[in-house]
């Protein structure tokens, strides 16, 4: 039985017979919907399952949820439900903001990062032409339902994955979740005791978000880590052997954490973050996360990635800006940073040096 089973029946009631839906992947279909079944309980409901990863984050899966839907004569009135991963939660997000010009959807995520990040925020969408995300709303869930429970199959990657952006939101933002996460004992894994940070990390996503919904300001410190760590994602991915080949998974909270490495240290050059700071990430990373596989090729184009990032603006026509979120302190971040290429080099520099 899921933990809010009270606050999903009480939902529930508000919709019309034959008029939910679910939404899951390979992956949450066999691990997570049972527990919502229980919970659903004897209301009668329709499911569409899609191929696990991030490749079916795009518009043909868009139109498979339509379809679903259409097939299923969902009305203005329906009601579906994202059970999974971000993947799921900005997907089926996307498609239930566009079905009838938006039926009530409800995300209930079932990785670390899609509970601490996806899933709430209001943004949706899904990736195309290989640009991640570039189509897309901001569109409310009815209500996000979080349930740490279904963290217990989740594989150690993913949860590390989901950490990082909680280390991130610590840093931009609360001097004690920091602290108190770095305590958390991550080779134990004890979901009970992370539940609370879960919480806390959450509220400061929703803080922020409230006080600016379309990211004009200070929901760009949300982007900390990012200019460098979507350079390395970008790369890795690049790099990535063809399907049906083994491969390494490119974890996107590894690649924030590693970014994070870098900025910090631009932090502390720049903006006067002390250097225990620059240690503790460090540390973090040799630990838990590892060094990023790209070689020294990569590295040098990593600069290339980062002018390619949407969310640097092109000024009339002049070479795009790459803007940093940067670290005053641990809870102090400043936005919109133009630093010295080389500079940025060699933050990059002192990265693939640990
Ligand atoms: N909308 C936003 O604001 C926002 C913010 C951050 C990330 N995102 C998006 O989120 C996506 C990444 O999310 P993600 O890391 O959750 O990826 P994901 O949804 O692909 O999930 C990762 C893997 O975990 C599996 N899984 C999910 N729950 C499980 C469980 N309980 N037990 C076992 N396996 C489980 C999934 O099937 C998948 O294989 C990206 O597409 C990213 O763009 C969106
Ligand atoms: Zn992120």
């Amino acid at each position: 039985m899921l933990h809010h089973s009270t606050q999903l029946r009480t939902i529930l009631s508000t919709v019309p017979g034959g008029q939910l839906f679910v939404l899951t992947d390979s992956h949450t279909a066999v691990h997570c919907l049972p527990l919502l079944a229980e919970s659903i309980g004897k209301i009668p409901y329709h499911v569409l399952t899609i191929e696990a990863g991030e490749e079916s984050k795009c518009l043909s899966s868009v139109q498979v949820v339509w379809d679903f839907l259409l097939k299923h004569h969902a009305t203005r009135e329906a009601m579906l439900i994202n059970l999974g991963g971000g993947m799921v939660t900005d997907l089926g997000g996307f498609a239930a903001a566009t079905y009838m010009r938006g039926i009530r959807f409800m995300n209930i995520p079932t990785t670390l990062l899609a509970m601490v990040d996806a899933s709430s925020g209001g943004k949706t969408g899904f990736d195309y032409q290989g640009i991640k995300n570039v189509i897309g709303s901001f569109t409310q869930p009815e209500a996000t339902l979080i349930d740490p429970d279904f963290l217990r199959t989740l594989p150690v990657g993913e949860l590390l994955s989901g950490l990082a952006e909680m280390f991130k939101h610590g840093l931009i933002a609360s001097p004690r979740h920091w602290q108190e996460l770095l305590a958390w004992d991550i080779h134990g894994q004890d979901i009970a005791t992370l539940a609370p940070l879960i919480a806390d990390s959450i509220a400061i996503k929703e803080r922020i978000v409230a006080a600016d919904p379309q990211e004009k300001n200070i929901r760009r410190t949300l982007n900390f880590g990012h200019t460098i760590g979507h350079a390395i994602e970008s790369a890795m991915l690049h790099n990535a052997v063809p399907h049906g080949t083994m491969q390494h998974h490119t974890y996107h909270g590894h690649c924030v954490l590693w970014g994070m490495v870098a900025e910090v240290y631009l932090s502390v050059v720049h903006a006067g973050c002390p250097r225990e700071v620059l240690t503790m990430l460090t540390h973090l990373m040799v630990e838990y996360y590892g060094r990023p596989e790209c070689n020294c090729q990569q590295r040098e184009q990593l600069m290339q990635w980062m002018i390619h990032d949407k969310k640097n603006k092109v000024a009339g026509g002049a070479l795009p800006q790459i803007n940093f979120t940067l670290l005053r302190d641990v809870g102090a971040a400043v936005i919109d940073q133009v630093l010295p290429p080389k500079d940025i080099q060699e933050a990059i520099e002192y990265l693939f040096s640990i």
